[in-house]
């Protein structure tokens, strides 16, 4: 399986119709989270199982992924979890997606590709455009988490989202989990990796405001 995928291939223009929260969920109503890149969703399935109080939705950019992890959700008659494919900037940018930003209490961002080349920046998903149409979007008090092994990316999609100013910085130790679903009980694939490795992990939470 291809390891990376260009985000801004052409490929990823056309955007299928996105199912409604009906359709994705049993109960639309519940709280509703957000993880972008969700490679094969090991992550939200640990989540979806543990927190059945919350919907979970994953965007993935690599088909295979999406389509064996929504194959799993569906044999495992799981009712609370989702996934789509597709370049989640793309999707979420979508006049006709704004329903799922606008219901979002909180969205995840877990070690994205770092694209490392300068060139390659604007492959990232966190652009600063990108923020601007979340920060005009979403409801105040959604939150964002971000993780990540690399330094300069964490550097790189902090100062992106901070200096938009409907974004304040949640401090770890004045954050209240117990109105979230707790996203750091649960380690995601990569995280796992990082910790057997012994590998620094940055992270932040912003709030909108
Ligand atoms: C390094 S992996 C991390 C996977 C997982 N979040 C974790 O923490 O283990 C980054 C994932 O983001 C996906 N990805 C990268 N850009 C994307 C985009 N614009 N939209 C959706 N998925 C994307 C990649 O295909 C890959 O599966």
């Amino acid at each position: 399986m291809r390891q990376h995928v260009n985000p801004l291939s052409s490929n990823f223009k056309q955007i299928e119709r996105i199912p409604s929260l009906h359709e994705m969920f049993v109960d639309p109503k519940l709280n509703f989270h957000l993880d972008v890149g969700s490679a094969a969703g090991d992550f939200l399935f640990d989540l979806a199982l543990v927190n059945t109080s919350w919907n979970y939705l994953g965007i993935e950019i690599r088909e295979k992924l999406v389509k064996n992890a929504q194959l799993k959700v569906l044999k495992r008659e799981i009712k609370n979890l989702y996934f789509l494919f597709g370049n989640a900037n793309n999707i979420l940018d979508d006049f006709q997606n704004k329903f799922i930003i606008k219901n979002l209490k909180s969205i995840s961002f877990n070690f994205p590709d770092p694209w490392f080349k300068k060139r390659h920046y604007k492959r990232r998903v966190i652009q600063p455009e990108f923020i601007n149409m979340l920060s005009n979007s979403l409801q105040k008090e959604t939150l964002i988490f971000i993780k990540t092994d690399v330094k300069d990316l964490f550097d790189y999609m902090d100062s992106t989202i901070s200096s938009n100013f409907h974004f304040k910085t949640i401090d770890k130790k004045d954050f209240n989990y117990s109105e979230s679903f707790n996203p750091n009980k649960v380690q995601t694939t990569r995280e796992k990796y990082a910790s057997i490795n012994k590998v620094d992990i940055f992270e932040q939470i912003y709030m909108k405001i």
